[in-house]
């Protein structure tokens, strides 16, 4: 039977008196009156082991004779240690019985013992030291015990936090994974989606096929170059790659034109800006896409189109993208005139740095030609011949 506890001892002292002499155990009640004890007795062995199993709190000592019917005190010591193993033991003899009494020590493992008669002083003494031992003993075990407990708490405790980090570690995880996965979907399908939107355009022009995805490349290293943020980076690809989008108004005939084009035909080249941005505008891109392309004409000196917007009132984006426009159109063939080649476009943009092209994005392209020469600009190398250079050169 555990009946180790975690409270304080505050309860009074149980002890049980197991005799076979009612004038003993009587005697015993008498000396002890005065006491505040809580006093069971029995009358033989196995009726005080019944009365310890029954116990609702330890007993703190246990006095028996040895000399009973049923069974000796050695016997019944010997199966009360089993029960209450901190009880004070105190072992009464009638007599010197040496041999009982060494046997009461080994088998029942008894703290002293009395033989009678005894005397009622040394008696209560022996017993007001005996239960002071033990609430010093019962009191440490409490301790000890209790000290067992908290650990196992703290234990058990962080075993419980530990696990739920885990597992709110794991979720997270899990999320930041299926973010991941949707945000990479979502960035295939605006991928995938800017790019058919550029093809149409195209179909329609198969002159300047390519046009967009180069004018991107170039875009983009100019803004790598000037080290503008990821998302910057991102948007001006995706404009780049849509920025002629608006010549889907555009007559077919118009935008394959051979030759010069007429002030009315230049007119309806110029809506193309207007008309992206009225296409764009609706859709929730994460970046400014409808503005920087309703913008990629706009010239420094407020001689571009639509708005005739003036220096940084212009998206640096739309700057970034109106200069690599010009770059790539003069590098490349047109209806109207062969290729002019990127060292005509170098100087175009040189010439006019300030006035059409913002200057640090100029500076950026002339660092990128000198540095990687004009395949930077280019994928193959394209003529150089100056006949019918255009001043609009890009649409
Ligand atoms: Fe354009």
């Amino acid at each position: 039977m555990n009946l180790a506890h975690t409270e304080p001892l505050k309860h009074r002292h149980s002890i049980l008196i197991v005799d076979d002499e009612e004038s003993i155990l009587n005697a015993f009640k008498r000396i002890l009156a005065d006491e505040n004890y809580e006093i069971q007795t029995a009358r033989d062995g196995l009726d005080g082991l019944k009365k310890l199993r029954a116990a609702q709190k330890p007993f703190s000592l246990i006095i028996s004779d040895q000399r009973m019917p049923v069974m000796n005190g050695v016997q019944f010591f010997a199966k009360a240690r089993e029960i209450f193993p901190d009880a004070v033991r105190i072992l009464l003899t009638g007599y010197a019985d040496t041999d009982a009494i060494i046997d009461a020590v080994n088998k029942g493992g008894i703290h002293l013992y009395f033989t009678k008669p005894w005397r009622e002083e040394e008696l209560i003494a022996h017993i007001k030291q005996s239960l002071s031992q033990t609430e010093l003993l019962m009191e440490n075990r409490r301790l000890v015990e209790l000290t067992k407990k908290q650990n196992e708490d703290l234990v058990e405790l962080n075993k419980t936090l530990e696990e739920k980090v885990k597992e709110k570690t794991s979720d997270l995880l899990a999320k930041a994974e299926e973010l991941n996965v949707s945000y990479e979907k979502v960035q295939i399908m605006l991928d995938g989606t800017v790019k058919t939107m550029s093809k149409i355009v195209e179909t329609r022009d198969p002159y300047t096929s390519g046009h967009e995805a180069k004018v991107a490349i170039i875009s983009c290293k100019i803004a790598e170059e000037m080290r503008l943020s990821k998302e910057q980076i991102e948007a001006i690809h995706i404009a780049a790659t849509l920025h002629d989008i608006g010549k889907i108004s555009v007559p077919s005939e118009i935008l394959t034109k051979p030759g010069r084009l007429s002030d009315l035909e230049m007119e309806i080249i110029k809506t193309h800006c207007r008309v992206a941005y009225d296409i764009l505008k609706t859709i929730k891109f994460p970046y400014p896409v409808a503005d920087i392309i309703l913008q990629h004409h706009e010239r420094m000196n407020g001689s571009g189109y639509p708005q005739g917007l003036k220096g940084e009132s212009i998206l640096l984006e739309a700057r970034i993208i109106g200069t690599a426009d010009v770059i790539d159109a003069m590098a490349s063939h047109r209806p109207y005139r062969p290729a002019l080649g990127v060292d005509v476009a170098m100087e175009e943009i040189v010439n006019c740095k300030g006035k059409l092209y913002d200057s640090a994005v100029v500076d950026i392209c002339v660092s990128i030609y000198k540095t990687r020469g004009k395949e930077a600009f280019i994928q193959e190398e394209n003529s150089t011949s100056t006949e019918n250079l255009s001043p609009f050169a890009a649409h």
